[in-house]
């Protein structure tokens, strides 16, 4: 058998995000022996990149608010797409878990009477996101990872899982290897909590660091698992533009959610000339208006500025083509001439900072140029509202590699209370789950020959493709073919360019040996990340309507029969397929919570 070091658990988390570090704990604390993998270190996870707020209805800023407010927001932001059983339980848990973590040591910015502060943000009625600064993300996984340490839990860093093992039908282990050595792992498990985020590296543009590759997804897809709405890919509208080193750097939605404002090289405030039918009721449509309700608290009405993410993204994406943008191609965001200086800096000191080192704008004195950038995959694996269990048993998952929760666009500071609750679930009922079975799952030694044999390929392959410039050919194909708005003529040709790239990622030589070697590292993520893009492109293909961040040009209407149907793409015997497939329907009793809106 191929060189490898074994490892036994319980239950194995792959991500160790707010989802993998909340689902160790929970697993550790009913008593599994966990395993926590991550690719890069610990602490450098997307999470850090929710900057602005976990969103919960705790009610501090607006007595008001409540679960069943969050919860139409959501549904409503999602463009009813979404899971709605997932959506209530997030609505329903979030606050319990905001204050869990205020407990285990979180600080958060205090309303004068001493409970937690929220903020707006896009698409919440009431100022809903509990925050410290900016740097609510970051906060979080250093509370996190804080407790978890004190818990026992094995962590595996710098480690990454190229494939998960089965027995017969259900989850046996994974297989990876060390990014440092390139030596090979093997854990035999018979749970795994999928927590590894999003996919960001398939774009040119993107919010996300070296890590996001989808791994995942393809890792669910390929042992079998459903992956659902995965044509629905979040571009934050708010992405650093220049310089060019920093483009998709993300400018928190905090930013607007302070008093911030967009502008168009005109000067106007463009997001006035876009407010959809489905926001006017609440939405301000004059400056006047707008600035008068910013400031009067008990009428939480929004500024145009502030609806939900894919409502702005088309929008700045809009401006910016018909020739209204800022010279490198973004728009302006304004908070110099709204705030003082005092409260940016106290308000919102990574932007300050960010700008300031980044791109030598000093952002109390003048506008920051932002464009949209590829932030946060709202598809992913299908699982169980209530268990986190997906169609592959032994096999969970949690976060932004879950599917269902956010429906075709995410409203900001959801994911970090969606990785709160639904990364305890995970990890929960993985414990469980194992906990159960009367016999250890096995894993086949043959398996394990034939994927370090797949694991090595690059190293004396007959070809002489280069990885880097593969991903950079597939970033281009995904932004130009497959980016915010869309047509089937230029999905098919995705297609075809796709298997184009496919075909050379076989080919694919590197250099050097296993020790350290990114060039290897690459060569191995080009499978996740070519699998991904095929499946978001084959969902996008499907789904013959415009939803949320799904905008299809030759198809620019919503059709209401298709907010019933999840796109479903799957792999058996090798094939990708997709199918279209009815959700349940929403309960009366939630349904009313829609109508009462
Ligand atoms: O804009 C932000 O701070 C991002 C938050 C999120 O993606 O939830």
């Amino acid at each position: 058998m191929a060189e490898h070091e074994s490892h036994e658990f319980d239950v194995v988390v792959v991500g160790a995000g707010g989802a993998g570090l909340r689902a160790a704990i929970e697993a550790s604390a009913q008593g599994a022996r966990t395993a926590l993998v991550c690719k890069s270190l610990l602490g450098k996870a997307h999470t850090v990149m929710a900057e602005g707020g976990i969103a919960a209805a705790l009610g501090n800023v607006y007595p008001d608010d409540d679960w069943r407010v969050h919860f139409r927001d959501t549904l409503r932001g999602g463009k009813l797409l979404n899971n709605w059983r997932m959506v209530q339980i997030q609505a329903q848990e979030a606050p319990d878990r905001v204050l869990e973590l205020e407990e285990w040591g979180a600080l958060f910015d205090r309303t004068e009477d001493g409970r937690i502060l929220q903020r707006d943000f896009g698409g919440h009625r009431y100022a809903r996101l509990a925050h410290v600064g900016d740097r609510t993300g970051l906060e979080m996984i250093r509370t996190l990872q804080h407790h978890a340490v004190h818990k026992g839990i094995d962590v595996f860093m710098e480690c990454t899982i190229t494939c998960l093992l089965k027995d017969d039908e259900r989850i046996a282990g994974a297989f990876g290897y060390w990014r440092e050595s390139g030596r090979f792992l093997l854990f035999n498990a018979p749970a795994v909590v999928l927590a590894t985020g999003g996919i960001g590296k398939a774009y040119k543009i993107t919010s996300n660091s070296w890590e996001y590759t989808g791994d995942g997804h393809a890792l669910a897809l390929w042992a079998g698992a459903d992956l659902i709405d995965m044509e629905c890919v979040q571009f934050h509208p708010t992405g650093m533009v220049w310089p060019p080193s920093v483009r998709g750097i993300l400018v928190t939605e905090g930013v607007r959610g302070d008093g911030g404002v967009l502008r168009n090289a005109d000067g106007d405030r463009f997001m006035f000339g876009y407010i959809p039918q489905m926001f006017r009721a609440e939405t301000a449509d004059t400056e006047e208006e707008a600035d008068r309700w910013y400031t009067d608290k008990q009428n939480a009405r929004r500024t145009p500025d502030l609806l939900p993410r894919d409502e702005v993204a088309r929008a700045i994406n809009t401006e910016t083509k018909e020739g209204r943008g800022s010279p490198h191609g973004g728009v302006y965001l304004d908070i110099a001439n709204r705030r003082d200086a005092e409260y940016i800096k106290r308000r919102l000191p990574s932007m300050y900072h960010q700008f300031l080192q980044l791109a030598d704008v000093d952002i109390t004195r003048e506008a920051m140029e932002v464009g949209p950038t590829c932030h946060y995959m709202m598809g992913g694996v299908r699982v169980d509202a209530e268990t986190q269990a997906s169609t592959v048993p032994g096999l969970f998952a949690a976060g932004e590699v879950a599917g269902g929760a956010h429906g075709a666009n995410r409203l900001g500071g959801n994911s970090l209370s969606d990785l709160l609750v639904f990364g305890r679930r995970a990890g929960l009922h993985a414990a469980e789950y194992a906990r159960g079975l009367t016999a250890r799952p096995t894993v086949d030694p043959g398996q394990i020959d034939e994927l370090a044999r797949h694991a090595l390929r690059p190293f004396d392959a007959a070809g002489s493709e280069n990885p880097y410039a593969i991903q950079q050919d597939l970033q281009e194909c995904m932004h130009a073919l497959v980016g915010i708005i869309r047509t089937e003529d230029e999905l098919a040709k995705a297609l075809e360019e796709l298997a184009m790239l496919q075909d050379r990622a076989s080919r694919v030589r590197v250099e050097g040996h296993r020790q350290y070697n990114p060039g290897w590292h690459l060569a191995l993520d080009l499978g996740p990340l070519l699998a991904v893009s095929e499946c978001i492109t084959r969902a996008a293909l499907e789904r013959r309507e415009s939803r949320g961040a799904q905008t299809r040009d030759d198809y620019p209407t919503t059709d209401p029969e298709l907010a019933k149907i999840n796109v479903v793409v799957r792999q058996q015997t090798g094939e990708l397929s997709t199918a279209l497939e009815t959700r349940p329907p929403l309960p009366d009793d939630l349904a009313k919570l829609l109508e009462d809106a």
